[in-house]
């Protein structure tokens, strides 16, 4: 079910699925055995990879979604410049993010960025972050206090 969701399938999204796909070859999952990878369109068009990066403490591992948005700001990318994120998982449905990744994305994505969400049968579902995580506490709620 290709372009199942809140907004209609856009050519570029299929194609940063793929990349998705291939990120995910290179998740480090010793504990959960479970791969997903990301991929992160900028304002250029380059796309910036993601994959989950697992430890032994497992409290510091980081989801797919992070590593993509953390290295694409490491390279110099502006907050909430991104035109789409894809994440792709062995999943029945396609998978949605973490909600410690939809807080992450609401700051560096920004509401209005569509995340088309997939698993390895070429299911895909999408929606914007501002669906994802309705009413988020964002920098706007620290009033003077930040930036
Ligand atoms: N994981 C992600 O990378 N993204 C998601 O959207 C869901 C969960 C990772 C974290 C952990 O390495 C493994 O999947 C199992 O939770």
């Amino acid at each position: 079910m290709i372009g199942k969701g809140e907004q209609p399938m856009q050519p570029e999204w299929q194609q940063l699925m793929n990349a998705a796909r291939e990120a995910r070859e290179r998740a480090y999952v010793p504990y959960s055995h479970f791969q997903v990878g990301a991929a992160l369109l900028d304002a250029n068009g380059h796309i910036h990879y993601g994959c989950n990066v697992e430890n032994a403490a497992y409290g510091p591992t980081n989801c797919a979604e992070r590593t993509a948005l953390f290295r694409a700001i490491a390279d110099g990318c502006a907050p909430q410049s991104f035109r789409a994120i894809a994440v792709i998982g062995d999943t029945a449905e396609p998978i949605t993010p973490c909600g410690v990744c939809r807080q992450v994305l609401i700051e560096l994505g920004g509401p209005a960025l569509p995340v088309i969400m997939g698993n390895l049968n070429g299911d895909i579902i999408v929606k914007t972050v501002g669906e994802l995580l309705p009413g988020a506490f964002t920098s706007a709620d620290l009033h003077d206090k930040t930036i």
